[in-house]
């Protein structure tokens, strides 16, 4: 397949708007791909003149081509969470979100519920998430196997807790220890599937299973780790009652040989500069999640701030469904610069961009396969149009710069942006 349209894609972080060393951008641009793989990038015309064989050509002009979204955490069993009217995090939890968990110890409704999982994220030009399922298996098991049939690669494990959640909901030590095992024999490696070891929080865990996490961290150092850290001030307050020996929350991870650089932790909205210098020197990542932050008013993520420390954090942006509002990464970075904005701080639209997709292929160190359009890499595409809508189009008509017209497809695009959606080289929206 040979694709044609405006290539954009990052290189490094961008230090400023005006960083043009930040990023490739071909105004008429040529992918070649084949077998799932980019295999030529850079102009069109020289593009086309090095393909032999018949290519199937896609001319996407004028539309923007760039590496896939990636979203760095989301929770695929509460897709029917979204638009829970909660006050706050733990009232979330218990009233809307564990009872719905519960739902996915049935094969049946995990595998349905899969399906438009998957959908939604291409949908929204999402080719690769870091997902957590419930605690039964067979959330893992729907999730993983249908992640194989769409050849996707995608993060994911099921979550471990033994306390402070209804019955149904609950594993062992035991138990979450060796379904985890099942899991990472059954599905690790297996296509694009990537397993990761997933204590849900600290406050569901007990001294023990942080204990059989740890050995299991200890038996897979490859994996990823993912959990949540300091999103909430009640939550804080719960967690360090129940692990007084620790000085802080990041402090009972740390306990568990958990703060690692293949860890990933939701939200740390609140970490004192001690839990910031810990993660910064374990190269652990902080993972934003804008949309749930506001909904369920946990609070200003400091962004900017924790990149510009002495000792920066290493970031990750995600959408949190469902305590998180929206699967578009797109609408996920309006509200990042909004929250920004309320701090005193400018997020500029190379650096959300370069977040959605390089940034976070770098924080969960698989930016030798995606968000990248380099050759070699993974042929996970997003196809965007910023005149999608009435509104947007005109606005496009006084639009000048690359910049501008990426901060009006963050501002006002949607799902309505992705014209397609190309997985391992394939059109895996147009086939929804
Ligand atoms: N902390 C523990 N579990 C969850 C969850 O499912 N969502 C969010 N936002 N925070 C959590
Ligand atoms: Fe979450």
């Amino acid at each position: 397949t040979l694709l044609r349209g405006r290539l954009l894609s990052f290189v490094k972080a961008p230090e400023s708007l005006t960083d043009s060393e930040s990023y490739r951008y071909e105004t008429d641009g040529g992918l070649l791909i084949n077998n799932g793989l980019i295999v030529e990038s850079g102009p069109y015309a020289e593009v086309k003149a090095k393909v032999t064989a018949d290519a199937v050509e896609i001319d996407h002009r004028p539309h923007l081509i760039m590496p896939g979204f990636i979203d760095m955490h989301l929770h695929f069993p509460q897709m029917q969470v979204i638009a829970s009217y909660a006050a706050n995090l733990l009232e979330w939890l218990n009233t809307y979100t564990f009872p719905e968990e519960c739902r996915f110890v049935e094969s049946a409704h995990a595998q349905r519920i899969a399906g438009h999982f998957y959908d939604e994220l291409v949908r929204h030009g999402t080719t690769t998430a870091v997902a957590y399922c419930s605690v039964h298996k067979t959330s893992a098991d729907a999730f993983f196997a249908e992640a194989l049939k769409r050849n996707m690669r995608m993060v994911g494990g099921k979550v471990m807790m033994d306390r402070n959640a209804p019955q149904g909901l609950l594993d062992t030590p035991q138990m979450g220890y060796d379904e985890t095992r099942q899991i990472i024999a059954e599905w690790h490696g297996k296509g694009r599937n990537h397993v990761a070891i997933t204590p849900r929080f600290a406050i569901t865990s007990t001294p023990a299973q942080m204990e059989a996490t740890q050995a299991l961290a200890r038996e897979f150092p490859d994996l990823h780790i993912q959990t949540h850290l300091s999103e909430n001030h009640d939550e804080i307050k719960f967690t360090c009652e129940l692990y007084p020996e620790a000085i802080d929350y990041t402090d009972i991870y740390a306990r568990y040989g958990l703060l690692g650089d293949k860890t990933l932790f939701g939200h740390c909205i609140h970490l004192s500069d001690r839990e910031a210098d810990a993660m910064s020197e374990a190269g652990s990542v902080a993972v934003h999640c804008p949309t749930s932050n506001l909904f369920l008013g946990s609070g200003l993520f400091p962004l900017k701030a924790l990149g510009r420390r002495e000792k920066p954090v290493r970031i990750g942006v995600a959408t949190d469904i469902g305590g998180g509002s929206s699967y578009s990464m797109l609408r996920t970075m309006d509200e990042a610069y909004k929250i920004q904005q309320l701090l005193g701080e400018r997020l500029n639209p190379l650096e959300s961009y370069y977040h959605m997709t390089l940034g976070n292929a770098r924080s969960l160190s698989l930016a030798d396969r995606i968000g990248t359009l380099d050759v070699g890499s993974d042929a996970d595409i997003v196809v965007l149009n910023a005149a999608a809508t009435p509104a947007m189009a005109l606005k496009m008509e006084v639009v000048k710069t690359l910049p501008e017209e990426l901060f009006l497809l963050q501002t006002m695009g949607d799902d309505r942006a992705i014209v397609e959606t190309y997985v391992a080289g394939v059109a895996a929206k147009s086939a929804i």
